[in-house]
C-alpha cells in the first residue's frame, strides 16, 4: 500500500482522543484511523512524567508496527510530557503530532486575548508546558493554569450532563484562580464531552476553545503539506484498548457506530 493510503495513529489514556479522532473523521473522512485508548494506565493526569513516557513511548512503537503514516498524540498529558521522547525515537521517519502547539498557535494567531484560562490534568499543568508556551509566544498574555484532576477520570466513567458532573464542574469554574478570564482552555482531549456545561456555566460570557476541533484542522493541513491525504474512499478503523472497559465500548459506539472493531492488546511485553 502506497504511504498515503495507510492509516493514521491516534492515542490517549481513555476515551478523551476519541473526541480528537472524531473531528479528524469529520473533517478527513476517507481516512482510516487506528486508535489506541490505554485504559489500563488511565488516568494519565496522576501518574509520573517516567510513567508517561513510558506509556506513550509503547504507544507509539505499536502504532508505527502498524504502519501508521503519522501519529497524532490525542492527550494533553502525553502531549506535555511525552511527546518529545516519541518524536525523538520515531520522528526521523514519521510525523509526530502533539495536541498542545496546534492551540498555541491558535491562541496566537487570533492574538486578541488579554487574559486566558487552562484546565487539564495534574501532570498538564504541572508541567508548565501551556504556561511557557504561551509566555513565549505571547509575552503580554495573562495565564491561569488550574489542574481539574476530576474531571476526566468523571468523563470516562460517563459521569456527564448529570447533577453530579453540574456540581463538580461548576465548583471548579467558580475558583478565584479562573477569575477574569476572557477565554477557557480545555486542555484535555476529555473535557469537549463536558463542552455544553462549561458553556452553560459561562452562558456565552467567554470563549471555550475545543482543543479536538483545532487539532483536526491542523492534521488537515500538516497531512496536506506532506502529501499524505490519502485517496481512497473507504475509511476501516481500528480501536485497541490495553483494558476493555463498557465504558470505552459506549463512547466508542457513540462515536462511529455499532459495528466498530474493538480489540484489547497487551502491547507491553513486546
Ligand atoms: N485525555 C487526557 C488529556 O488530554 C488524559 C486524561 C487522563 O488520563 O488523566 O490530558
Amino acid at each position: 500500500m502506497i504511504l498515503k493510503n495507510k492509516p493514521i495513529g491516534i492515542f490517549d489514556s481513555g476515551i478523551g482522543g476519541l473526541t480528537v479522532a472524531n473531528a479528524i473523521r469529520e473533517a478527513l473522512p476517507h481516512e482510516t484511523l487506528i486508535y489506541f485508548g490505554d485504559t489500563a494506565h488511565m488516568p494519565y493526569g496522576d501518574k509520573s512524567a517516567e510513567a508517561i513516557k513510558y506509556y506513550s513511548l509503547k504507544i507509539a512503537k505499536f502504532l508505527q508496527l502498524l504502519e501508521c503514516k503519522a501519529i497524532i498524540i490525542a492527550c494533553n498529558t502525553a502531549s506535555s510530557l511525552g511527546y518529545k521522547d516519541v518524536k525523538d525515537f520515531l520522528g526521523y521517519n514519521l510525523p509526530i503530532l502533539n495536541v498542545i502547539d496546534p492551540v498555541v498557535n491558535y491562541i496566537t494567531q487570533q492574538g486578541q486575548y488579554k487574559s486566558i484560562g487552562v484546565i487539564g490534568t495534574k501532570a498538564t499543568i504541572k508541567s508548565g508546558v501551556y504556561q511557557s508556551k504561551l509566555a513565549s509566544a505571547l509575552p503580554h498574555l495573562n495565564v491561569k493554569a488550574m489542574a481539574t484532576p476530576l474531571l476526566a477520570p468523571m468523563i470516562e466513567e460517563g459521569f456527564f450532563e448529570n447533577n453530579i458532573s453540574k456540581t463538580i464542574i461548576n465548583t471548579y469554574l467558580s475558583s478565584p484562580k479562573l477569575k477574569n478570564i476572557e477565554a477557557i482552555v480545555l486542555a484535555c482531549t476529555h473535557y469537549p464531552l463536558i463542552q455544553n456545561e462549561i458553556r452553560q456555566f459561562y452562558n456565552g460570557k467567554i470563549d471555550i476553545l475545543n482543543t479536538a476541533q483545532i487539532m483536526a484542522l491542523n492534521v488537515k493541513q500538516q497531512l496536506l503539506e506532506k502529501n499524505l491525504l490519502s485517496d481512497t474512499k473507504v475509511a476501516k478503523h481500528q480501536f485497541f484498548v490495553s483494558d476493555k472497559t463498557t465504558s470505552f465500548e459506549n463512547s466508542t459506539r457513540i462515536f462511529f457506530g455499532n459495528k466498530i472493531n474493538l480489540q484489547q492488546k497487551n502491547i507491553w511485553s513486546v
